[in-house]
């Protein structure tokens, strides 16, 4: 209609006359397939493209053909007729979907495609050319599939093996079989047609038997002698061929003994080899080969060898030797055919020949070891044949030297530590021993050279150390021996004590001397305590030190204490000391010197008043009262040495060391005067009454001038002396 209309409206507005030609359309395109879709083989099968185009005029049109999207048809008509394509006596490679196209000056319309399915394939036909062959000769073998199309495969069965397969695009394949084994063969094929990425399998053709009959030639292979082959026999073996006929050409043998080829022959010329057997192995193999066109025939056969002697075998006795030492090599066939060869015939060698052995009989070597690691292989020999050992390698053992024996750390008394034993020399593996005196310490080490053994101790007493040793061995003459362990043990501190001297008097300096049992350096510190923080933290290589207090004032007095350690890390502490600072001695001297005016004063007044009162009677008495208050004047004195008492004390120690010319230095000087003074009776339990009761026995000793002295010649040993 609405073609009509542009038909119309085209004819009723144009002003001129109308090319009614070029006005038409395509109204629809439908392909059939006749007279099924569905046929079985060999139906005559038409496919029909119907096309209605509306025009005025006769158009020419373009016919287009498809099978599975690919064009296999192409044609141009004017004709209004269907276009029809016939596919005569269908077949199953006809399988596939068609469509047509139609194209009209450039317009065009494609069908709905439509499947065509054919059934049934022929059968195939096998040909043989013949039904009779010989081995080797094989047949030739035709498969057909008779009125098929397409691309196809055929597949070739022996006995329902398939053998062959051929690929071919015409409906027959010609191939030829060798068919080797003897016998009936029942030959059949098959074949397939590929229609896309699909295929149809055809039935099983025909069955042809064809039977192969053996060739009457063949390989024929002797071995003379049979039996009781030693090695070193000759064997003479023959390989040649059997029902030999000049009617068969172009023929070769080939003898093998495993894959080496010993020699090679022909029809005309047999082939006839001679050979000494070796015993490589107890059987050898051999085979005869005989080679026609593609056949190859073989004859085999096997051999038994016996030996006529083993390979001999190098052994030393003893099984371990050291540098120089005596030593003895053993060369032996194990295995010997004495119903062959003599003993005596059997001669064994060493290799290489400067091995510094002496023959000591049949197969054995005597001499001393090399220094160095030595090869050596032996051979055994007889009726021409020689066998040589595997190689024996002689690596001589190097005597243990005397091991050392020493400690990693210091050894700390109480605590365990490690002893540790090498030998600088001496093949591994070497055995460790450890020794405290006669004792043995726990079960012997096995090292390997380089490899310190050891074991873990514990000693409490210093001297303990020297007792151990240790003893090496690596399986030789002698074990080896170290010397005694000698190193230093480090005593844990213990026993601190504090000394306080002199007595701590106003003005006056202090030494808080710290003493200690053990192994220096010792690490000392002060403590008053009430603080946290040491008064002083020092290091000394000596059993003591001091921490000194210049110029004491009350505030210092108060409770003391000093810690001390060392490398063995345990700390110890003093015992509290109390210091208490008492009033300056001229102060004392003052008040006391007052105190006795006084009291002088007072007996004088009583006196005077007693003897005006008792004039004549008493008068003896005063005598005897004056002749004790003599020492007044000593007393004054005596105040006056005290204050420089400390000095003094000092002076008594020092002067034995001052005489030293190799004087240490001051500060040590000083501790060791401290440390005498710490072992007199006076320690620091007494030392409030320490300074009067020391000057009284001072006094009684030594003139006073000669003592100041002597403390003015030592007085630069003193610590820092501030007055
Ligand atoms: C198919 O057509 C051929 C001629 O093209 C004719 O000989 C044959 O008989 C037809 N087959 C059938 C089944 O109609
Ligand atoms: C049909 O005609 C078209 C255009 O006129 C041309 O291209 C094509 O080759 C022709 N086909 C045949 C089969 O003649
Ligand atoms: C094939 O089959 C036949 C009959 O079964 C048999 O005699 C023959 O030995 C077979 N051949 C082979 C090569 O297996
Ligand atoms: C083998 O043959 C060689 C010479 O060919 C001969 O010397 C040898 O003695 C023979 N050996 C034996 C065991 O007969
Ligand atoms: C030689 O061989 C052929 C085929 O193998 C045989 O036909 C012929 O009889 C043989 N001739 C002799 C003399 O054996
Ligand atoms: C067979 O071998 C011999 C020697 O190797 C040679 O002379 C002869 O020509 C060969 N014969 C054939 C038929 O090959
Ligand atoms: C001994 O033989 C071994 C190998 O078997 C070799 O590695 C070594 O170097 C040889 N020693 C001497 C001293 O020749
Ligand atoms: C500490 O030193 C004193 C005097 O030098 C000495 O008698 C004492 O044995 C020493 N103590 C230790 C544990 O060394």
């Amino acid at each position: 209609m609405d073609l009509l209309l542009l038909l119309t409206s085209a004819l009723l507005c144009s002003c001129g006359p109308v090319n009614t030609e070029s006005v038409f359309q395509i109204a629809s395109v439908t392909l059939s397939i006749e007279p099924r879709a569905a046929v079985r083989r060999n139906t005559n099968v038409t496919l029909r493209c119907q096309a209605s185009v509306i025009s005025l005029a006769q158009l020419n049109r373009e016919y287009t053909l498809y099978k599975d999207n690919s064009v296999i048809y192409n044609k141009n008509t004017s004709s209004k007729e269907d276009f029809l394509y016939h596919l005569p006596e269908a077949r199953v490679s006809n399988n596939g979907r068609y469509k047509c196209m139609v194209r009209i000056m450039g317009q065009e319309m494609t069908s709905k495609s439509e499947k065509l399915t054919v059934t049934g394939m022929s059968p195939p036909i096998l040909h043989a050319d013949k039904s009779r062959t010989t081995e080797g000769e094989g047949v030739t073998v035709r498969c057909l599939a008779p009125g098929e199309t397409g691309s196809f495969f055929f597949y070739f069965y022996d006995n329902s093996s398939e053998i062959h397969d051929e690929h071919r695009n015409t409906n027959q394949a010609e191939i030829k079989l060798p068919l080797s084994d003897i016998g009936a063969h029942m030959i059949h094929c098959i074949y397939k047609v590929f229609i896309m990425s699909e295929s149809v399998t055809s039935d099983e053709s025909n069955t042809v038997i064809v039977t192969v009959e053996e060739l009457s030639i063949k390989p024929f292979l002797e071995i003379s002698p049979v039996n009781n082959i030693y090695e070193g026999d000759n064997l003479t073996i023959k390989c040649s061929i059997l029902g030999f006929n000049q009617s068969h050409k172009g023929m070769n043998l080939l003898l093998n003994q495993g894959t080496n080829l010993l020699s090679v022959g022909n029809a005309t010329a047999a082939i006839e080899y001679n050979m000494m057997v070796e015993a490589t192995a107890p059987t050898l193999s051999f085979d005869c080969r005989l080679t026609v066109k593609n056949l190859i025939k073989v004859d085999t056969k096997t051999i038994r060898v016996t030996e006529l002697f083993s390979v001999p075998q190098l052994i030393m006795s003893p099984p371990e030797v050291f540098q120089m030492k005596p030593m003895t090599l053993i060369c032996k066939s194990q295995h010997v055919a004495l119903e062959r060869v003599n003993k005596e015939d059997l001669t064994y060698s060493l290799d290489p020949a400067e091995h510094f052995l002496t023959p000591n009989g049949a197969g054995i070597f005597s001499g001393r070891a090399l220094k160095n690691e030595f090869n050596y292989t032996c051979i055994a020999e007889a009726k021409g044949i020689r066998k040589r050992s595997g190689t024996l390698t002689i690596n001589p053992k190097v005597p243990v030297s005397v091991p050392s024996i020493r400690v990693a750390d210091w050894p700390i008394l109480g605590e365990s530590f490690r002893i540790f034993c090498q030998s600088s020399k001496g093949s591994g593996p070497i055995t460790y021993s450890f020794w405290k005196g006669k004792t043995q310490m726990g079960t012997p080490i096995i090292k390997s050279f380089g490899q310190p053994a050891y074991i873990s101790v514990v000693i409490n007493d210093v001297k303990e150390i020297n007792l151990f040793t240790c003893k090496a061995n690596n399986g030789g003459e002698e074990e080896q021996q170290s010397a005694a362990l000698d190193t230093a043990v480090i005593e844990p501190i213990t026993n601190p004590i504090l000394t306080v001297i002199p007595d701590p008097v106003e003005g006056n300096d202090l030494y808080l001397i710290c003493s200690v049992q053990g192994t220096p350096p010792v690490t000392f510190r002060w403590f008053r305590h009430d603080k946290e923080t040491p008064l002083k933290v020092t290091t000394s290589l000596s059993n003591n030190s001091n921490y000194q207090i210049t110029g004491l004032s009350k505030e210092y007095s108060g409770m003391y204490y000093c810690e001390a350690d060392n490398r063995a890390n345990f700390k110890v502490q003093s015992d509290l000391v109390d210091v208490e600072v008492r009033m300056a001695l001229w102060k004392k001297a003052l008040i006391g010197g007052v105190l006795l005016l006084v009291a002088s004063l007072l007996i004088m007044v009583s006196c005077v008043l007693y003897y005006k009162h008792r004039r004549v009677t008493l008068s003896s008495a005063v005598d005897s009262v004056w002749s004790e208050r003599k020492p007044e004047a000593d007393i004054d004195e005596e105040f006056s040495t005290v204050s420089i008492e400390p000095e003094v004390e000092y002076t008594e120690v020092v002067h034995p060391r001052s005489a030293d010319p190799d004087r240490a230095p001051q500060k040590k000087g000083t501790e060791t005067v401290y440390t005498e003074l710490q072992n007199s009776p006076h320690g620091a339990v007494d030392h409030h009454d320490y300074g009067s009761v020391k000057y009284a026995e001072l006094n009684g000793e030594q003139p006073e001038t000669s003592q100041y002295h002597a403390g003015v010649d030592d007085y630069s040993d003193l610590p820092v002396p501030v007055d």
